[in-house]
């Protein structure tokens, strides 16, 4: 089986990143507009689907979704100026900006857009309120739990630091009227990868807490955390299972209200994640007493997941030459970058744990190319050991487009040499 991804997981296929492999020196982000736009209409029940960009903020995937009707969450001014950029409008439901805290810049250009904002202090509320009377607001509760793929990615209860604590709630409303601010809704987001028992734990806690805030609304929303099968057999996510149990919620509080709410959803990596893939390089094989090293030319400066998180991404092999792949005869490896640090390493477990990964014999010019990594992937990326930002690649009705160039050296030093 020459020149074949060793696992065909991912929609695209050998003949569509081969030949990017060989234009490109170094490795690439590719992604398949087509799986974006399958998730989307995935979850279409929604009244409103709003893109936590954070995943994956490059301005051409954000045009895609506007095209296809998705809203979008800021969390920076630079993701602001990324949704304007993309052509979302500011002042309506276009933009959300959710934060903790205000930084100044960020709230003079929320102040000068009316960009709605998502508050998780009441500290915001005032900053707010001091200079834009009447701006919408949503309040973003911690419920007082939360759940989490990893500790790092748990946003609930009291070891996290997001969120109006829900016993806040009299002084968050407290602000908002003090200001003449509008309130638009209540949000939750408890954390990334939740499971259906935390879900609904979290719908009822937000029927709770509209019934305990005694204020009209327009909306809720669900946040986002939306988890996706990284490994073979995990199950994908039933999103009218999703739909149906916060649909309930919404209607026990549109009964207590007395009008229709709006339910939102504001998923990042369920609507990115399985469209992208990490293609990096073979550039040295070698053993180190009983382990078996794949060294590619990709690093947890571009994919931080494994080494922050723990996280398992699928590596597949494509061969760089025409010789057929022995599938059978697989080699347990380890499979590193080209970083300065031992953490530097792509199997590995929360915590650090080295692991090996059962792999077809790689040999330098193989290419690895790694799964589901449109999420998270080129976001989290950085120039750590001066490396610069690698390319990304957006193929859409099976053709590619490069929607990133590569960054360069010069680019880099420019900070510094003015
Ligand atoms: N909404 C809010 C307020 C959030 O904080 C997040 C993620 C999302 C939505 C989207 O969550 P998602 O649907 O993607 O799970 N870097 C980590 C994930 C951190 C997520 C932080 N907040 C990772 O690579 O898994």
């Amino acid at each position: 089986m020459p020149r074949a991804l060793t696992d065909q997981t991912t929609a695209l296929n050998a003949a569509q990143l081969l030949p990017l492999a060989q234009r490109y020196p170094g490795p690439f982000w590719a992604y398949d507009a087509q799986i974006i736009q399958q998730r989307i209409a995935q979850l279409h029940d929604f009244d409103v689907v709003r893109f936590a960009q954070k995943a994956c903020s490059n301005i051409h995937i954000l045009r895609l979704m506007r095209a296809a009707g998705v809203k979008v969450d800021s969390v920076s001014l630079g993701e602001i100026e990324r949704a304007l950029a993309a052509g979302f409008q500011p002042g309506g439901e276009d933009i959300v900006f959710t934060a903790d805290l205000f930084d100044q810049p960020t709230l003079a250009r929320i102040a000068e857009l009316k960009v709605p904002v998502n508050a998780g202090s009441v500290d915001m509320l005032h900053q707010l309120g001091a200079v834009s009377p009447g701006h919408a607001v949503w309040l973003r509760i911690n419920p007082g739990f939360g759940h989490g793929h990893s500790q790092k990615t748990n946003t609930g209860g009291e070891n996290s630091k997001h969120g109006i604590w829900h016993s806040e709630l009299p002084q968050a409303l407290a602000a908002i009227e003090q200001h003449g601010l509008r309130l638009v809704g209540l949000h939750m987001h408890i954390g990334s990868g939740v499971d259906y028992a935390h879900l609904q734990q979290v719908c009822d806690a937000m029927v709770d807490q509209v019934i305990a805030l005694g204020h009209d609304l327009e909306a809720i929303s669900a946040g986002g955390g939306l988890s996706i099968p990284y490994r073979f057999g995990e199950e994908a996510i039933d999103t009218a299972h999703y739909f149906g149990l916060w649909d309930a919620a919404r209607q026990r509080i549109a009964a207590h209200l007395g009008h229709p709410v709006k339910l939102e959803i504001e998923p990042g990596r369920f609507l990115v994640a399985e469209s992208g893939v990490l293609v990096s390089q073979v550039r040295a094989v070698k053993n180190m007493g009983s382990r078996h090293f794949v060294l590619v030319d990709a690093g947890f400066s571009d994919l931080m997941r494994p080494s922050m998180y723990g996280s398992y991404h699928h590596i597949s092999l494509l061969a760089g030459d025409d010789r057929a792949i022995d599938l059978q005869n697989t080699v347990d490896s380890v499979v590193a970058g080209p970083l300065c640090e031992s953490g530097d390493v792509f199997t590995q477990l929360e915590g650090g744990k080295v692991e090996t990964r059962a792999l077809p014999a790689a040999q330098v010019g193989d290419y690895l190319v790694f799964h589901d990594t449109g999420a998270y992937g080129a976001s989290m990326s950085s120039n750590y050991n001066s490396r610069p930002l690698i390319p990304e690649v957006l193929f859409e009705q099976g053709q590619p487009r490069e929607i990133r160039r590569a960054q360069t050296i010069q680019e880099l030093l420019a900070l510094e040499l003015g």
